[in-house]
């Protein structure tokens, strides 16, 4: 066997060790007993961890998430390809803590993790794709296939791009024309599939077969969760306090599933004792898991819940990039949300704009669809009596409006058209604030008595 010096890849169900990513890459990337869950693990001293998030280490990428170098699965720092993405602020939202005391009567923390400020391509799926295209450079890998609904691709794409890495994307038809032309763009090809994302992804396994090309491994694949387990060393370094609600809008859920590895891997630092409650946010038209989760709650999580779930065929959501319809990591994401204590819930869609609005008008972040299903999860989170007194909530701004210039289109409303002095009224912006925050609370009415 190899001598391997940094980290290995291990098979989650059997402990065997595959190797590095050469080895995993030669396999086709399935363990020996067929499976494709794996797990990383890193020889470095823990305590350099520590040193790290504690600032006390002469780091060299201050501006990335390769601030974790020693501890990410890449044996070169000459191989790294970054854009500065995973060195993005956490915010206080004091506006949300005040609202969730006046509205709601709950005393709690609330922040944001900005990562439409990542500057690869504005969204959280750059951390996924630093990694990929420095992995693959590594490796030599030259040839690439990804499904996707439309962010992890886009990122892929240009990150690939710049590792000469071919990428053809498999995306559903009701994918946003932005994201398709952004892929384009970057010269990589997209195949867009007559069907929805179920779909999508089984063409793209199709072609990986039929041109025996790697495929990313989705939710689970180990590229994607090295890379988004950093998010937990970031709060700790960036936090004063760990929290204890994470909200995060659903897809497939590589999120959880990292920041879950990510604190089991420092639990002996003391940093952290256990897992955030998990509450993630599905649009209420493209919502599987959610429907699964109120029925296994509803029926006391019987025998089997795990594995009963619905799955739906061309989820029509005006949120393409959620639109998971037929949700195969329902079982690895459900229990994780039932260890933390959290919730699977769903985010009424048509609420998106006025949530966008509000956020926008207090704080000038700009965020795009699917980070209003996060901040409105937050408001139906109160409102179910989710969140607590004492709570540190932490929200994922998964992505900033950049790419969805329709989107930005709606929540605009303060153009008015004129053709006279006559018509233009001297203006003041705080006439809107009680508009704003009305059309958000009439939405939202406090329904329990929480604490
Ligand atoms: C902005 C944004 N937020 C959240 C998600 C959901 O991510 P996941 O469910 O894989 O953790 C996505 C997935 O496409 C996304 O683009």
């Amino acid at each position: 066997m190899k001598d391997y010096k940094k980290y290995v890849i291990k098979c989650q169900s059997t402990g065997e060790v595959i190797g590095d990513f050469s080895d995993w890459f030669a396999m086709n990337q399935t363990c020996p007993d067929g499976s494709k869950m794996v797990t990383v693990e890193y020889f470095e001293d823990l305590n350099e961890l520590k040193n790290i998030i504690n600032k006390k280490e002469n780091y060299k990428y201050p501006q990335s998430l390769w601030r974790y170098f020693k501890f990410l699965p890449l044996y070169n720092e000459k191989n790294i390809i970054s854009l500065g993405e995973g060195a993005i602020p956490v915010n206080r939202w004091t506006f949300l803590e005040q609202m969730a005391k006046d509205a709601y009567g709950v005393n709690c923390k609330v922040f944001v993790y900005r990562n439409d400020e990542n500057q690869g391509t504005g969204t959280f799926k750059d951390a996924a794709a630093t990694m990929a295209a420095s992995i693959m450079k590594e490796h030599g890998v030259k040839e690439y296939v990804i499904a996707s609904t439309g962010n992890i691709a886009t990122a892929y794409s240009r990150y690939l791009a710049l590792a000469g890495v071919s990428l053809s994307v498999f995306i559903p038809e009701n994918a946003q024309l932005t994201h398709q032309s952004e892929m384009g763009t970057y010269g990589q090809r997209v195949f867009k599939v007559k069907g929805d994302y179920a779909k999508a992804k089984q063409l793209a396994a199709e072609y990986a077969q039929k041109y025996n090309v790697l495929i990313s491994l989705g939710n689970i694949d180990p590229i994607r969760v090295e890379a988004k387990r950093t998010m937990v060393f970031e709060w700790i370094r960036l936090m004063e306090e760990f929290p204890t609600v994470y909200i995060q809008a659903l897809s497939g859920g590589t999120g959880p599933i990292a920041i879950k590895k990510g604190i089991e891997e420092i639990k002996d630092l003391g940093f952290v004792s256990k897992l955030p409650r998990f509450i993630l946010a599905q649009p209420h038209r493209c919502n599987p898991m959610a429907q699964a989760w109120k029925k296994a709650q509803e029926n006391n999580f019987p025998e089997g819940w795990l594995n009963d779930y619905p799955i739906l065929k061309n989820p029509q959501t005006t949120i393409p990039t959620l639109s998971t319809g037929n949700p195969t990591t329902y079982p690895i994401i459900a229990s994780i949300v039932k260890e933390s204590g959290g919730e699977i819930i769903s985010f009424n869609e048509d609420n998106a704009i006025d949530i966008a609005r509000l956020a926008t008008y207090e704080t000038t972040v700009k965020v795009g669809p699917a980070a209003t299903v996060a901040l409105g999860g937050f408001f139906e989170a109160l409102v179910d009596g989710h969140i607590k007194d004492g709570d540190v909530v932490l929200i994922n701004i998964g992505e900033g409006a950049k790419r969805s210039p329709e989107f930005m289109e709606e929540v605009n409303y303060s153009t008015k058209i004129v053709s006279s002095i006559d018509e233009c009224e001297k203006f003041n912006r705080t006439q809107y604030k009680d508009e704003i925050w009305k059309n958000v609370l009439d939405r939202y009415p406090k329904k329990v008595e929480t604490k």
